[in-house]
């Protein structure tokens, strides 16, 4: 018996959403109650890489996650990608072609960075994931719609730079997808530092805790039809004409209002801890003269920072003096060489009030908006 066989890799980023989705309007299709806009972060700081392996011989599909293999047929969301790739047009469907076995596939993938901790890597794995499905089984419609079954932030992974997730009109979700507001070499000034916070397993996973807020919120439905519209509008410009006070104050108001919904939610959902809520302190006095720096959190205790150029080597400086880290091995806690870790000491900005906290943070992650998902080898 011959066999045919198709094998592909990908990497993709992460993102981070400066309007954000926090509800669903339908669970089966993954579709969200507003429409969200994200910065792709870069994948030489961060990423997921995926293999798919499509061959006739397989007699079952396999899924392995950094390293383990998962039950993949109770994996609901791996299952909706693969049956959207899988499904045939109708018109085939006529000439009988349902007949034909499915090519079965395994698929391995992993991330370079904490699993579920609020850096979004399902985002990086589902757009992972809707790359390789697209090209081994020549899927030609919207991948981001793929990527969006697996993890509805994952739609954004697909493109690179500052990127829209339309909530679409569609009720089956077939325009609920991704598209590029503008590329990564737009805003080169802009730079983004990660403070991990927390690598630790989110309590309440982000299904569980819209699910929550949709039923008993009623400030999300409240942000939903009158906030998010303008915001989006608003930050969509501030982009466009790289305005940075007006996308970091929206930016900012985004998260506080994100968070607010989770103080509303019954029972309340508690994402950001003491530590977050040290480093809004310490932004919110950096900020005091002038809009130097924003705050963002998803649904996890990490921040995601956003300044320019301009900032940046102070911003640092002020991190490392307010949030020092005491033991030797720096290279591991920051990803910037220790003789300009020692350089950037002497530049941090005075804040009063601000306490100083010592191994507050696990991890620094320097780094910038970035391309989209890509396909890494391609042997067919
Ligand atoms: O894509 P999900 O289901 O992991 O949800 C992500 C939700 C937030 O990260 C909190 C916000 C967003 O828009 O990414």
């Amino acid at each position: 018996m011959t066999t045919t066989e198709k094998s592909i890799k990908s990497i993709a980023p992460i993102n981070i959403a400066v309007v954000k989705y926090w509800g669903k309007e339908n669970e089966e299709f993954n579709t969200p109650l507003n429409s969200s806009i994200s910065v792709t972060l870069h994948v030489k700081d961060m990423c997921a890489e995926t293999e798919v392996v499509a061959d006739s011989k397989f007699k079952e599909d396999k899924l392995f996650l950094n390293g383990r293999e998962e039950d993949i047929q109770k994996n609901k969301r791996v299952q909706r990608c693969l049956n959207m790739v899988r499904s045939k047009p109708t018109l085939k469907r006529k000439h009988n072609e349902d007949a034909t076995p499915i090519v079965r596939c395994h698929i391995t993938s992993a991330n370079n960075f904490p699993t579920a901790a609020g850096l979004a890597s399902s985002a990086a794995g589902y757009a992972c994931l809707a790359k390789c499905l697209g090209h081994v089984y020549n899927y030609e419609k919207d991948l981001s719609v793929v990527a969006r079954l697996g993890s509805g932030s994952a739609c954004r992974s697909m493109l690179g730079g500052f990127v829209k997730w339309e909530k679409g009109k569609c009720p089956e979700g077939s325009d609920s997808c991704a598209v590029q507001i503008a590329n990564e070499h737009h805003w080169p000034e802009l730079k983004v530092i990660i403070l991990v916070v927390s690598s630790n397993q989110k309590s309440v996973g982000s299904t569980e805790g819209m699910r929550r807020s949709v039923t008993t919120s009623q400030l999300l439905k409240y942000r939903a039809e009158h906030c998010v519209p303008g915001h989006i509008d608003k930050i969509e410009k501030a982009i466009h004409s790289k305005d940075f006070p007006m996308f970091a104050e929206l930016t900012m108001k985004e998260s506080n209002q994100l968070h607010a919904i989770c103080q509303d939610t019954y029972p309340p959902l508690r994402y950001m801890n003491t530590t977050s809520h040290d480093i809004v302190n310490l932004i919110t006095k950096y900020n005091a003269a002038k809009l130097k720096a924003a705050y963002t959190f998803d649904a996890g205790a990490n921040a995601v920072l956003f300044t320019l150029d301009e900032f940046y080597e102070e911003l640092l400086s002020t991190l490392l003096k307010y949030f020092p880290f005491t033991n030797t091995e720096i290279e591991s806690w920051i990803n910037m060489p220790s003789s300009q870790v020692k350089e950037l000491k002497t530049k941090a900005a005075e804040l009063p009030d601000v306490c100083i906290h010592e191994d507050a943070l696990q991890r620094i992650i320097c780094t910038m908006p970035g391309p989209g998902a890509s396909v890494v080898v391609s042997d067919e």
